[in-house]
């Protein structure tokens, strides 16, 4: 659907000052089409086409009773002789009511009132309803439709939209929310019934028709600046610690001087009580992340302290794994606070572990060169954390022992070590292949007793259902590590299409 703007380019001569009054009226015509218990169209001439075209700029219904149109029309082009109300209006530039029958019993009542900016009629906005004889109608509805019509006169003075906006900040305020209707002294003269509702919770306790303005706890001001600066005045209220009122006062022109206003009420308690909730929920899942990572760098230190006062090299080693598996765990914890998700995206992991080892390594002969390739998807937070722990024990072990007994005359070994990432609808692969000494002759993975590939084994097949190999590279030397995870335990927590286990 084309924008108003993008309409008035493609079929208007109005220019950009001319438009905007447009957007401007459109901004707020929600309230009239309230106010009037009607249709309202905004249609402009159309001289893209031969003489005596119109095009249909934009179109709102009521909130406050049933819309006649139901097809969604803006942009459509008519015939002058199709809408003759609009085009006499467009040629007189008046205000013109008429009847337009459209079945056998049913006839719109159609009021074309003219939009006009600096003197010059721009537009012609129409209110269209199914007419009614029926006269029998509530004080409320008779007051909103003489507010229309002040506001439809104020239009045709081309004083309303107001020249200089207040930028609504809120949503632009609807007449359920609440209706006030003051003179131009401050006497509120009508109070719809949620106004009134919000005036009690603000405090006030007498009666609200027949008071003035200043003795609600809207106080004055507002009123007096919405007078003096001709323009729509924004405040909000607040009563006790909780409750909050946004009021808009609008007021109501008479050829620049005012003749009342009308001044809507929306009680938003709830929703800036909602605010706060999230904005606390939210405070406090950051101070935990922050702990969770005090913490882990906490532990981290205690091991260190202790490696330091151990005796033996071999204990000493076994503390400094430790730290290290600790800090594959803050690597991703610190992803997944970083992000509102409980999703990583694993490569991004996977990079950050690599940049881990390549930290610790030091062989300054033959620098080891890594690369990730492939990608892995987005992972649960548990398996992704898993899966650190995992690579990095990988990872170590091509550097520990690959690379161990490097000797710069073994031309086949150049240091690289790549991650090959592989993600497949039947799950994810991941191989570490480096280009090191290879394997111990008869090694066998079940046999294995080191720590590192027990741990590997354990979280892989017991965690997470999934299987590692060990097995020499084809040609050259060099060993290719590989972990598979089946799809079905790589799903989140509350992803619909997880196996219950059984
Ligand atoms: N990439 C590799 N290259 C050569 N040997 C490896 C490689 N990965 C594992 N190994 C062998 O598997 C053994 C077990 O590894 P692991 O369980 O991690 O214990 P650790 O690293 O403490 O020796 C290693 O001692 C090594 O002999
Ligand atoms: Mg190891």
């Amino acid at each position: 659907m084309a924008t108003l703007t993008e309409l008035c380019h493609a079929h208007t001569e109005l220019d950009s000052d001319q438009v905007s009054h447009l957007q401007n009226l459109t901004a707020i015509w929600g309230l009239l089409a309230d106010l009037s218990f009607a249709d309202l169209l905004l249609y402009g001439t159309d001289s893209s086409k031969s003489e005596n075209t119109l095009v249909l700029l934009g179109h709102i219904r009521p909130t406050t009773g049933t819309t006649i149109y139901r097809a969604d029309m803006i942009g459509q082009i008519f015939e002058s002789r199709q809408r003759p109300l609009i085009a006499d209006c467009f040629t007189q530039e008046k205000d013109i009511d008429g009847l337009i029958q459209t079945g056998p019993d049913r006839e719109i009542s159609v009021r074309a009132i003219p939009v006009r900016l600096g003197g010059q009629v721009i537009a012609v906005l129409a209110r269209e309803r199914v007419h009614s004889t029926d006269k029998a109608s509530s004080v409320l509805e008779r007051t909103y439709r003489r507010v229309f019509h002040r506001f439809a006169e104020m239009i045709e003075r081309g004083e309303f939209p107001y020249r200089e906006e207040e930028r609504l900040r809120h949503r632009t305020p609807r007449v359920g929310d609440g209706l006030l209707l003051v003179d131009d002294q401050g006497r509120i003269e009508f109070a719809s019934p949620n106004a009134v509702s919000a005036l009690h919770r603000l405090g006030m306790h007498r009666a609200v028709v027949g008071s003035r303005l200043e003795e609600t706890n809207l106080g004055a001001v507002m009123l007096r600046q919405a007078f003096a600066r001709r323009t729509a005045v924004i405040e909000e209220t607040t009563h006790g610690t909780e409750v909050v009122v946004v009021s808009h006062c609008l007021p109501i022109l008479d050829r620049r001087s005012a003749t009342g206003a009308i001044v809507l009420l929306r009680d938003v308690t709830d929703l800036r009580r909602r605010d706060r909730e999230l904005v606390s929920k939210d405070t406090t899942i950051r101070e935990v992340h922050h702990r969770v990572k005090n913490n882990l760098q906490t532990i981290s230190s205690l091991l260190r302290l202790q490696s330091r006062r151990l005796e033996t090299e071999e204990a000493r080693a076994a503390v400094q794994e430790s730290v290290r598996r600790i800090s594959a765990i803050s690597v991703v914890h610190e992803t997944l606070a970083q992000s509102a998700e409980d999703d990583a995206e694993f490569t991004e992991i996977v990079r950050l572990l690599v940049k881990l080892v390549e930290e610790t390594v030091s062989l300054p002969e033959r620098p080891l060169r890594f690369s990730v390739v492939g990608e892995g998807g987005t992972l649960p937070s548990q398996a992704t954390t898993t899966l650190a722990i995992v690579v990095t024990e990988l990872l170590q072990n091509a550097v520990d022992h690959g690379y161990a007994e490097l000797s710069l005359s073994n031309k086949e070994i150049s240091g690289n070590v790549t991650i090959e990432l592989d993600r497949r609808s039947e799950g994810l692969s991941v191989r570490v292949v480096d280009d090191g000494v290879g394997l111990p002759k008869e090694f066998e993975i079940e046999k294995a007793q080191g720590l590192g590939l027990t741990i590997v084994r354990t979280f892989i097949e017991g965690e997470l259902g999934g299987s590692l190999t060990l097995q020499p590279v084809d040609k050259g030397s060099g060993t290719i590590a590989e972990v598979k995870i089946p799809a079905n335990r790589l799903l989140g927590l509350w992803d619909d299409a997880q196996e219950p286990e059984v």
